[in-house]
């Protein structure tokens, strides 16, 4: 048991508190009387410039903010997470992601072992095995050359590598075809193989555990495809060139039939959500080749180093994960909005809902001890513009208080051709318009002044004063990508310190999972399940009932 004072009951809390019920003045007053403002609220790290002005925060709020970081100690579990400390305490492993990304020359000790080496061997079998597969060099069982490569995983072992596949499309090696099956629903996997030639695919079943009961169903039932289906290869021995594994359960990829020869290995202290730099990258490499793998890595080592040594108040995931807390503890604020102004990141937001919701939705602390504050937010957002045709309108003028990330980058891509080029300033000026008019909104005198009929007035005046974070780089490149995943990644953690949370287990999902594999012999063979409620029991009655009709 911690005997540190509950949370709330900090001084350094209840400063906060009084700090918040003071009041604060508009975002637009906040900036007419502040011209040093959004200077002075920038924060740098790698390429990422992190705009941070256009919060609700004073540089009281942000000492205060700081104050409760130190004396809940972030640093200090920070540190404790570098030195591959068990500070995954239900599950008592280390949490070292950040392993991944060290040089080959660090030291990084589990149980007094370096485990740097072994993850440069993994990342070179990795490397060797990419290339020969972008090369042709490696084939099918009947020597055709492989043409598609198909993920199946799901949670961390697929949204990372397909958020991540999305994100670098640019760097990819356009002549091959890669899928992503996550859904036990058969129609992901149909859908992902329905045109392919088995004796050109690849599948590549990512699983941590080995276990997961989506991805083992859809890696058999691709097993059946390959080898028994219309164009089926006909020949146990052909699993060995179409699967490989990439797991920390060697002896559960052999009972599956992979050659233990064609696994990739991870290791416990890496979470699922915190994986894709891991051997769960492994499509990913084959899409953008080593070495813009390698670059990748080095992204997120560059925010590693950040994190660890830039001072607290020039730390970004530091001053992010405290935002977050004085939105979500103190305004009451329930979700928050990535909007990533960028196409390629399409996914992005769904990976950081894994990332985020996962890690921080828990509602006991460290200890078992129900928490008395709020924890993790609901973590949600499409890529702009979409999303202001669609939903911006309750942000702008609905009741809640919403938070936003807005994320872009000063150039496009270089594929584009001209005229696509040109459209990027329009996609940008809609991010800068977004901020400006979350912020500072639209005052009843600026409506009537435009000549508005007054029973207008109030409909067409916006409040503002909502707060957004905005983050700008050059462009996407694969250290970028590594920079933006390592920033949210080290956000987290940093709440989940404030928090007294475990944010590395996931216990939350068990109870599903166990209740799926036994109402599932109601739903096949019309068994008895005992116990069931009666919703659940008319529930499972009228399925059965619409399925044989
Ligand atoms: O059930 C949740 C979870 O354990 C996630 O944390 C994980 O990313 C996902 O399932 C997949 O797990 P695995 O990689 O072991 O198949």
């Amino acid at each position: 048991m911690s005997d540190s004072p509950k949370l709330t009951r900090r001084p350094e809390w209840t400063a906060l508190e009084d700090h918040r019920a003071e009041g604060a003045p508009h975002l637009r007053e906040l900036f007419a009387t502040d011209p040093g403002r959004a200077e002075r609220y920038v924060v740098r790290v790698g390429d990422l410039r992190i705009d941070y002005s256009k919060h609700l925060i004073t540089d009281e709020t942000l000492a205060l903010l700081q104050e409760l970081a130190t004396a809940t100690d972030v640093f200090g579990l920070r540190d404790a997470m570098f030195r591959g400390e068990r500070i995954n305490l239900t599950e008592d492993r280390a949490v070292l992601h950040t392993a991944l990304r060290a040089p080959a020359n660090a030291v990084v000790e589990v149980d007094g072992e370096n485990v740097v080496p072994r993850v440069h061997a993994v990342l070179d079998k990795m490397s060797d095995f990419a290339s020969r597969v972008r090369s042709g060099e490696w084939t099918g069982h009947t020597g055709k050359r492989i043409k598609n490569v198909v993920n199946i995983g799901i949670g961390g072992s697929d949204l990372g590598p397909a958020m991540a596949y999305e994100a670098l499309r640019a760097y990819t090696a356009r002549e091959l075809t890669f899928r992503f099956v996550s859904n036990v629903d058969g129609a992901d996997l149909h859908e992902a193989v329905r045109d392919l030639d088995p004796a050109e695919t690849l599948f590549i079943v990512a699983s941590k555990t080995f276990t997961t009961i989506e991805t083992i169903t859809n890696a058999t039932s691709a097993r059946t495809w390959l080898l028994d289906g219309p164009a089926g290869l006909r020949d146990d021995k052909a699993v060995a060139k179409h699967f490989v594994a990439l797991s920390t359960n060697a002896e559960k990829v052999t009972d599956f039939g992979i050659d233990p020869d064609n696994m990739f290995e991870f290791w416990d202290w890496v979470g699922g959500r915190y994986s894709y730099d891991s051997a769960i990258g492994l499509s990913l490499m084959i899409a953008v080749g080593p070495d813009h793998f390698r670059e990748m890595l080095d992204g997120f080592r560059i925010v590693d180093e950040h994190f660890q040594n830039a001072p607290a108040e020039a730390n970004a995931p530091l001053i992010l994960g405290l935002l977050g807390v004085w939105y979500g503890n103190f305004h009451d604020a329930q979700s928050h909005a990535v909007l990533p102004y960028s196409h390629y990141l399409s996914k992005f937001t769904a990976y950081l809902q894994q990332l985020d919701m996962e890690s921080n939705g828990k509602s006991v602390d460290r200890d078992g001890n129900p928490v008395e504050w709020q924890t993790g937010p609901v973590v949600w957002g499409t890529p702009g513009t979409n999303g202001q045709h669609a939903y911006y309108q309750l942000i702008h003028q609905g009741t809640k208080l919403i938070p936003a990330d807005l994320i872009g980058f000063a150039r496009p891509i270089d594929e584009l051709s001209d005229e696509l080029k040109a459209q990027h300033d329009l996609l940008m000026a809609n991010l800068f318009a977004q901020g400006q008019a979350l912020a500072f909104g639209k005052t009843a005198e600026e409506v009537r002044a435009e000549g508005v009929a007054e029973e207008q007035v109030a409909h067409r005046t916006f409040q503002g004063n909502h707060p957004t974070t905005t983050v700008l780089a050059k462009e996407l490149t694969p250290s970028v990508l590594g920079q933006l995943v390592a920033l949210y990644e080290h956000k987290v953690f940093v709440q989940g310190a404030i928090w007294h949370i475990d944010s590395f287990d996931q216990w939350g999902v068990e109870l599903g999972k166990v209740l799926a594999r036994r109402v599932e012999p109601a739903l096949t063979e019309g068994a008895d399940v005992p116990g069931l409620d009666s919703s659940t029991t008319a529930l499972v009655a009228a399925y059965r009932e619409l399925k044989e009709v």
